[in-house]
């Protein structure tokens, strides 16, 4: 039997002061904001599975394409003897990495969802019983300590997860995980890139209404969590793109005039007909801003892979 270790770095009811806090401070502001992490209760989990294989949703398939592609370029480069996974999920996509990278021993999943840990880990183990697991439940924009396995370390941040940050919170996250990596040691990230406008409002605005039940079930968290009101079907799916920003907004628009309780927190949140709460920004990259973000945290851009429509971006970075 191969080691597995579970350590939790989120005390229990992190989540829940969390949530408060993020819903007080960005439902009583102007504009109204809430942060996207709060998707992810099971139910959001299992409506982002079901965006993944839709077919207006690329970045999954792309990003799937290219590491199929350049394990073996990955494995060359990095030498990794540990990987270290910030999201982890279903560890789906790690699989043709951890296949590609012969002297891995240990591997580092980091995710908020325990249960996501204990099943990938275990699936992981059947296949790979000689691998090390030491899984972390933590929330990685939160300054990460990891444990102290074997160098070189190889951090991955798939999915184009780095675009949910806005550009100040992207700095200060690369320079946290900068700091895990010792020199040589290596960055692969995934980010969706630039494209036709068309493209990406259809990736987030699908037939199905898939990412519309997805993006209203944050208000069936807060409904559930912090007692409130919200009916869903009040609000309106947007998906918008800001050219200047390059990046798409999701946002849920009060269909008429309303007002939401919610009693855990002892408020009521007026809405006027219209107005509208940010849920989530997606940002899309091009060459330049990556390399020039990486190297503002002291990572310098290596190999940059792109699927071969060009939607999509893996970049390999090294800690100088
Ligand atoms: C894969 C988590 C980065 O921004 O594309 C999918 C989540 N939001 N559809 C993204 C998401 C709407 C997503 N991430």
């Amino acid at each position: 039997m191969s080691p597995f270790l579970l350590t939790r770095t989120l005390p229990e009811d992190a989540t829940d002061a969390d949530l408060r806090a993020d819903v007080l401070h960005g439902l009583t502001r102007t504009p109204k904001v809430l942060p996207p992490k709060w998707f992810y209760d099971a139910r959001g989990s299992e409506l982002f599975e079901e965006i993944t294989r839709l077919p207006e949703y690329y970045p999954t398939r792309a990003e799937r394409e290219i590491l199929i592609a350049r394990a073996p370029g990955i494995a060359a480069v990095t030498r990794a003897r540990t990987l270290v996974e910030l999201g982890s999920g279903s560890s789906e996509k790690t699989r043709h990495l951890l296949d590609a990278l012969p002297a891995l021993e240990s591997y580092v999943p980091v995710d908020v969802s325990e249960s996501a840990l204990t099943a990938a880990a275990s699936s992981l183990l059947d296949e790979r019983p000689a691998l090390s697991v030491h899984a972390l439940i933590a929330d990685f924009t939160r300054g990460l300590a990891l444990p102290g396995t074997p160098g070189p370390r190889l951090v991955a941040f798939l999915g184009g997860t780095i675009g949910n940050l806005l550009p100040d919170e992207r700095a200060v996250f690369l320079k946290s995980v900068r700091s895990l990596l010792a020199p040589g040691d290596a960055l692969l990230m995934g980010t969706d890139l630039v494209k036709d406008e068309a493209t990406l409002v259809a990736a987030y605005d699908d037939a199905q209404g898939v990412t519309a039940a997805f993006n209203k079930n944050v208000l069936s968290v807060i409904d559930r969590e912090l007692g409130a009101d919200f009916d869903p079907d009040d609000f309106e799916h947007v998906a918008v793109w800001d050219r200047e920003r390059e990046w798409i907004e999701m946002r849920l628009r009060a269909r008429t005039a309303l007002t939401v309780k919610i009693p855990e927190l002892d408020i009521a949140v007026s809405f006027e007909a219209g107005e509208e709460i940010r849920t989530e920004v997606s940002a899309k990259f091009r060459q330049g801003g990556v390399r020039r973000e990486l190297g503002g945290a002291g990572l310098e851009l290596r190999e940059w892979w792109t699927d071969g429509a060009g939607r999509f971006a893996l970049s390999l970075a090294v800690a100088v």
